[in-house]
């Protein structure tokens, strides 16, 4: 069987998810977000619950800042410094306690940019192009490929190996990253001795939150609802959002998009039942008795989130201790890292 194929890392996920709970101390976790915008429901919903619930099993949790892949397929790094600290924000409010989970970002931690020097000896341009992430990405993009777009799954092979990750929550567009992480860390483990283990995938059970009109949630569609919004902004989008004139409602994801994903933010957002039950309820109430609920619902999810978070912003220095903390701490176990890998390349000096 190919080892990398979905349905072989699929399986291996369910065994790994399994196990969490009966072991969660085998378990390091890391994963981690591009610094490119606010988090919304759709980044709530699909992993940062998730690793909230992991760290409180008493699984040990990392979190990468990975603000060198904002230039992979952009040109500017315009906000970062602003884009990250709400990011902090976000995952405190949402539940990460720093006490429990190292928080960094990926440019501060030297020691772990220089992994990529050996790992980058251990893969072939051919393994990098056939990437099929990277190319999707790239084409997106519209520019020509640069080096740190052919290479970044090399770069995230040293986020997630400097600290000797051994599972990573991703989705499924992610999965090339972690199987070249198991090569890079096989190859080096065969050719210097054992330094690394091999990560495996963690598939989140992505609840594919659609965004307001059906499509996935995603800040470009304009169709993200930000944790970090306010209520009347929240009531605004979900207003906005596009609807059809049929005033009976109903759960039909393919006919009524719109209509649907308003009926599953709600379900998710805590409102009880499912979607059809609620549809049901609703009958002919239209889309404005639809929108009115799923408002009450979504702000009534966020309100706890959104007050932790003003708490925290009042705290002045409080974000920026965190990251300081987190880097500190990110950098002490990059360089024990970077120390084995010298002394296993016999580069002691
Ligand atoms: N590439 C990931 C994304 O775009 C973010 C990321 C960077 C990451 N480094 C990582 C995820 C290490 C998991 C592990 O979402």
């Amino acid at each position: 069987m190919n080892e990398g194929s979905f349905e072989a890392s699929k399986k291996r996920s369910d065994e790994i998810t399994a196990d969490l709970g009966v072991h969660p101390e085998k378990y390091l976790m890391l994963t981690g977000d591009r610094p490119t915008g606010r988090l919304h429901l759709g980044h709530y919903f699909g992993t940062i619950k998730q690793r909230v619930k992991l760290q409180d099993m008493g699984v040990t949790t990392r979190i990468v800042i990975a603000d060198y892949q904002v230039i992979t397929d952009r040109d500017t790094t315009a906000n970062i410094q602003d884009n990250v600290y709400n990011m902090v924000l976000d995952y405190l409010a949402a539940g990460i306690d720093p006490e429990k989970t190292i928080i960094f970002t990926h440019s501060a931690i030297p020691a772990l940019n220089q992994l990529m020097l050996p790992f980058l000896s251990l893969v072939t341009e051919a393994e990098l192009e056939r990437n099929p992430t990277v190319k999707a990405e790239q084409e997106a993009s519209g520019h020509a490929l640069t080096g740190l777009l052919l290479t970044y799954p090399v770069h995230q092979a040293c986020d997630i190996l400097f600290c000797k990750g051994n599972v990573v929550p991703v989705g499924k567009d992610q999965l090339p990253h972690i199987e070249q992480t198991r090569q890079i860390a096989r190859r080096f483990n065969e050719r210097y001795g054992r330094v690394f283990p091999e990560p495996e995938a963690m598939l989140t059970e992505a609840v594919l939150i659609p965004g307001l009109d059906g499509r996935k949630m995603s800040k470009s569609y304009g169709n993200a609802i930000a944790l970090s919004a306010t209520a009347e902004e929240t009531a605004k989008l979900i207003k906005k959002s596009k609807t059809d004139s049929d005033r009976n409602i109903t759960f039909d994801q393919e006919n009524r998009p719109g209509v649907s994903a308003l009926l599953t933010t709600a379900v998710l957002c805590g409102r009880g039942g499912t979607e059809a039950e609620l549809a049901a309820e609703i009958g002919d109430g239209g889309s404005g008795a639809l929108k009115k609920i799923v408002t009450e619902a979504v702000n009534g999810y966020l309100a706890p989130m959104r007050e932790r978070r003003a708490e925290i912003a009042e705290r002045k220095g409080y974000v920026e201790e965190i990251i300081h903390e987190g880097n500190r701490r990110a950098n002490e176990i990059a360089n024990a890292t970077l120390d084995e890998v010298r002394a296993a390349m016999g580069m002691v000096y």
